[in-house]
C-alpha cells in the first residue's frame, strides 16, 4: 500500500524519523526519561531511538511502521510511532504517543492524534489499539478522553521486570 503524506497539525511541521534526526529523536527520549522509568524502570538507552526505528513484530515488514516527529519552534516537541495493519488488516498499533515534559497537558497530543485519525482511516484502518501501564493513570485519562475503549489487560514482560496493562481500542 502506499502511504499518503503526512497529515497537518497546526503549528507544528512532521516528517518520518530518518538521518539526523534520529539524534533529536534521542534527545527527546532523554527528556522524556519520567516516561521510560515509569515503564521500565530504567532511563532510555544511549541508543534507544535507534532501537525504535527497527522496533517491530517479528515478520511485520518495516514499511508498514512509521516512526513520525512533531516539529514546533522549539525543535522536535513529540514523536508517533504507528503500526500498520497490526496485530492484523484494517488495525493500527499505535506504540508510542510521547510529548516533551514541558509541552504536556496543553493539547499538542490531542491535535496528533486528531490529524492521524483520518490519515489512518485513508489507508483502510479501522481501529487504532495500544496498551497503558496500570501505573501511568495520567495517560490512561488520555486515552479514555480521546474515545479509547478498555478491551482487555495483559501482561507485558520487558527484561527485568514486568507490567500489568490495560488494552485500549478507538474504532475508526
Ligand atoms: C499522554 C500524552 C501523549 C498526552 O499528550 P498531551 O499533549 O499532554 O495531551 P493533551 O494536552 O492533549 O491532554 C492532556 C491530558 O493528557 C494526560 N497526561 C498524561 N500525562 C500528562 C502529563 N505528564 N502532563 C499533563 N497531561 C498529561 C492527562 O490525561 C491530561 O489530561 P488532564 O489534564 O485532564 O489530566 C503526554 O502527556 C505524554 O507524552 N505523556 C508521557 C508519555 C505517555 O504517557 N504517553 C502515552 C503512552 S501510552
Amino acid at each position: 500500500m502506499t502511504t499518503p503524506d503526512l497529515p497537518h497539525v497546526e503549528g507544528a511541521q512532521l516528517a518520518l524519523i530518518s538521518g539526523s534526526a534520529v539524534e533529536e529523536l534521542q534527545v527527546l527520549l532523554e527528556r522524556c526519561e519520567d516516561f521510560e522509568v515509569l515503564v521500565t524502570g530504567h532511563p532510555p538507552e544511549p541508543y534507544a531511538a535507534r532501537e525504535l526505528l527497527v522496533d517491530a513484530p517479528p515478520d511485520h515488514p518495516l514499511r508498514d511502521k512509521f516512526v513520525i516527529g512533531v516539529w514546533t519552534d522549539q525543535g522536535l516537541t513529540a514523536a508517533i510511532d504507528l503500526l500498520r495493519d497490526f496485530p492484523e488488516r484494517h488495525v493500527w498499533y499505535l506504540g508510542l504517543l510521547l510529548v516533551a515534559p514541558e509541552d504536556r497537558g496543553q493539547g499538542l497530543g490531542e491535535r496528533i492524534l486528531a490529524a492521524f485519525r483520518p490519515w489512518i482511516l485513508s489507508q483502510e484502518g479501522r481501529a487504532i489499539r495500544l496498551i497503558v501501564q496500570d501505573q501511568n493513570p495520567a495517560a490512561r485519562r488520555f486515552w479514555v478522553r480521546e474515545g479509547f475503549v478498555e478491551i482487555g489487560t495483559a501482561t507485558q514482560e520487558l527484561m527485568d521486570r514486568t507490567n500489568q496493562v490495560a488494552r485500549f481500542e478507538l474504532k475508526l
